[in-house]
């Protein structure tokens, strides 16, 4: 049985209720985060919690939950879960009101929500242990505000769907002048020859915890050379390997895209380098 938390109290995930008047499902107001953890330990402890205030802060949602009470909150239920490897799920919406109108409610209570839910063991870079992941492409037909991690995803969902439809699992982003935004639930790496490059970050990319870590780690111990840069359509369709990013996947290689290969159609040794270092300091600095 899954011990969830909702509004201060650990229940059943099958006993948690929240009113049909929360404005998280009328309006999709409210903010999420997803954070792995691996026999306890929480991983990009810190990264997510300040994503989350900022996302908090971008709304406009005012909250009691400070990071130690949800640092708390999150040992807990990870402990009473049996601590395995386990990815906890919180979302705080800006909570119910009895009138559906769009403007904030002038004293609004956040509704906050957490559980937990099972997550592979994570792998060092071994093609023969991950994913190969075939992917199509769209145009982002998504908000302008995709850096603020809402609940609001129903674009994402949709261009999830292009890729589910055309038999891929996930689906590349590119915006009006053709360059790589991200992936409809992922961030994305492109390598061609020694150099690791990623899209700088603004309003159309979510900043993903895993892409910062990923920087980081392949600064400090890897011999590529390391860029946040533009990626055109053609530059992507160009490259030696592609990569999805995200903290439930770390970094897994994309082997084809629109059924076009990408390099020889394998997972690339660069990709096998960058996750086994992800692999061995996914812990340092980050908890
Ligand atoms: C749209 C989008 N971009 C990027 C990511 C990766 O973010 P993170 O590495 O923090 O999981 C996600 C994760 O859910 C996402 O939904």
């Amino acid at each position: 049985m899954t011990i969830a938390f909702l509004n201060g109290a650990f229940i059943a995930l099958e006993d948690a209720k929240i009113s049909p008047m929360d404005r998280g499902f009328l309006f999709g107001d409210g903010i999420y985060e997803v954070i792995p953890s691996y026999g306890g330990r929480l991983v990009g402890l810190h990264l997510h919690l300040a994503r989350l205030e900022s996302g908090l802060r971008d709304i406009g949602i005012e909250t009691s939950w400070g990071r130690a009470e949800l640092t708390n909150i999150f040992q807990d239920l990870l402990t009473r879960n049996g601590a395995g490897n386990l990815g906890i799920y919180l979302q705080i919406t800006r909570g119910v009101t009895m009138t559906r109108q769009h403007a904030f409610p002038a004293q609004p209570t956040p509704t906050i929500f957490a559980y937990t839910f099972e997550i592979p063991q994570p792998v060092p870079g071994d093609p023969s242990k991950v994913t190969h992941w075939q992917v199509a492409t769209a145009q982002d037909m998504r908000w302008q505000r995709c850096h603020i991690k809402s609940t609001s995803l129903l674009g994402n969902v949709l261009h999830m769907m292009d890729g589910v439809n055309s038999g891929a699992g996930e689906t590349l982003l590119f915006d009006d002048c053709d360059q790589l935004t991200e992936a409809a639930a992922c961030n994305v790496f492109v390598v061609k020859g020694e150099t690791v490059s990623t899209p700088p970050l603004d309003r159309h990319k979510l900043a993903g915890v895993t892409r910062d870590m990923a920087l980081v780690i392949l600064r400090e111990h890897s011999e590529f050379t390391v860029r946040e840069e533009h990626l055109s359509r053609d530059a992507v369709f160009d490259a030696d390997e592609v990569w999805l990013s995200s903290s439930t996947k770390e970094l897994e290689p994309i082997v084809s895209i629109d059924g076009q290969s990408v390099g020889n159609g394998a997972p690339g040794p660069i990709w096998s380098r960058a996750q086994t270092l992800f692999d061995e300091h996914r812990f340092d600095h980050f908890e």
